[in-house]
């Protein structure tokens, strides 16, 4: 890991802090959640370990990364590269370096979980109607190799309410659910969901729960071991800043016998850390720069800091943007995080072309970069927009949004 940054600080946070990043500083970024976007020395620290890697490749990734003597992969000598970067990792979570493993992405986790899963004909995965489309195709995968079957549970949207999420998951379970499947983080409509209770209500049914926190690290304050889930998937290169390609997947011992990675290798049945840190010959440098990211964080922006202005840019928008188009944002604090969901004007249309045309738009003629799509909700089908906030922005983008819609409403009224 990068040294520390301690003695610097980070200046006021806004469009001052755009320079840390190699975004274009012209254009409104309001999408940090889809892929993230890595720190300016996060992607040094990986540049340099590159360096370092290409010294000696095999010496690095086939001793210093980890053990691929198949007689030591039970007793590596000392903590490896990749042990000792899940441990810095855990802390941030709450968790134990050794109750973790490294994934490419959320959906390398989800997978895992779900493809080790003992299923059989009948059984049912539960799901959320907000879960990710990537995640909810996995289940459908599953149940279709086994003959098994996927019950989606609806939640209303906008959500006002934490016990109608559980009200609604309590009306969903049958004698037949083998795993519930709960988004921390929803992604098209970003709610925050009550995850302890929600696992708390699926335990007493003794469903285990998988959790999808793909975009949790870094947006919210987060304690893997107290949710009381199974199973927590995650993604430390949207909100923790580490490079590219890389999720975590956090499992409660009792859960690791028979858990897999989709590709199989050389620690095939010798211990699930041995199963996952090596999937083959692949870049390990967003796995060892996580812990970069994370110290960004933690050393530079301050995390409570960095999650206050983020969570406070993202009421000040959906409050002025919902009052602006007239529809009260009424979601309430604890189920909002880093990012907001909000409804766009009627005249903006309805389908899925109007969304595309609309993103394309504020992308190529105003350098505004959202996610726009179309959902049915209380005002009928409209567009929404799901806007994430970080540091580098402030209500200067808000504003430039809004106006920018604005426009484009009379464009279509024209
Ligand atoms: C809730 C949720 N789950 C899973 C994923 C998949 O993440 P990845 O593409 O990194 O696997 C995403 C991506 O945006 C997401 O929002």
């Amino acid at each position: 890991m990068q040294a520390a940054h301690a003695s610097e600080q980070a200046g006021p946070f806004g469009r001052a802090m755009l320079p840390h990043w190699r975004l274009d500083p012209q254009a409104v970024y309001l999408n940090h959640g889809t892929v993230g976007v890595t720190p300016r020395r996060v992607l040094e620290a990986q540049s340099r370990l590159r360096d370092e890697i290409e010294e000696h490749p095999s010496r690095f990734l086939l001793r210093e990364l980890m053990s691929l003597d198949p007689t030591r992969l039970d007793q590596p000598a000392r903590p490896s590269r990749i042990r000792r970067a899940a441990a810095q990792v855990a802390s941030f979570v709450g968790a134990r370096g050794d109750d973790l493993v490294f994934v490419d992405n959320a959906s390398a986790g989800v997978n895992a979980v779900l493809r080790s899963l003992p299923l059989a004909a009948g059984d049912e995965i539960l799901l959320l109607d907000h879960a990710y489309g990537a995640v909810a195709r996995t289940a459908q995968y599953v149940a279709r190799e086994r003959g098994a079957r996927v019950v989606t549970v609806t939640l209303p949207f906008p959500l006002h309410d934490e016990a109608e999420a559980i009200d609604r998951l309590a009306g969903a379970f049958s004698a037949r659910t083998r795993i519930a499947v709960l988004d921390h983080v929803t992604s098209e409509t970003a709610l925050v969901l009550p995850i302890a209770r929600m696992a708390a209500l699926c335990r007493a049914r003794g469903v285990p729960v998988l959790v999808d926190g793909a975009h949790a690290p870094g947006a919210i304050e987060l304690d893997i071991p107290s949710l009381g889930v199974d199973w927590y998937v995650a993604n430390l290169h949207k909100w923790a800043f580490a490079p590219r390609g890389c999720g975590v997947l956090w499992a409660a011992p009792e859960r690791r016998a028979g858990l897999h990675p989709s590709v199989i290798s050389w620690g095939l049945d010798i211990g699930w850390h041995q199963e996952f840190d090596w999937t083959g010959t692949r870049d390990p440098t967003p796995f060892l720069c996580a812990p970069d990211g994370i110290a960004f964080i933690t050393e530079f922006l301050g995390a409570a800091a960095m999650r206050a202005h983020n969570h406070a840019l993202a009421r000040h928008a959906a409050r002025t943007l919902g009052e602006r188009w007239g529809r009260p944002w009424r979601t309430p604090d604890a189920m909002t995080g880093c990012m907001v969901t909000v409804p766009l004007p009627a005249a903006l249309g309805t389908a899925v072309d109007d969304a595309q045309r609309l993103k394309g738009w504020l992308l190529d003629e105003r350098g505004i970069e959202a996610a726009i799509h179309p959902r049915a909700g209380p005002h009928g089908d409209v567009l929404y927009a799901r806007l994430s906030f970080q540091v580098y922005n402030d209500a200067s983008d808000v504003e430039r949004f809004a106006a920018a819609v604005d426009e484009r409403v009379r464009i279509a009224g024209a």
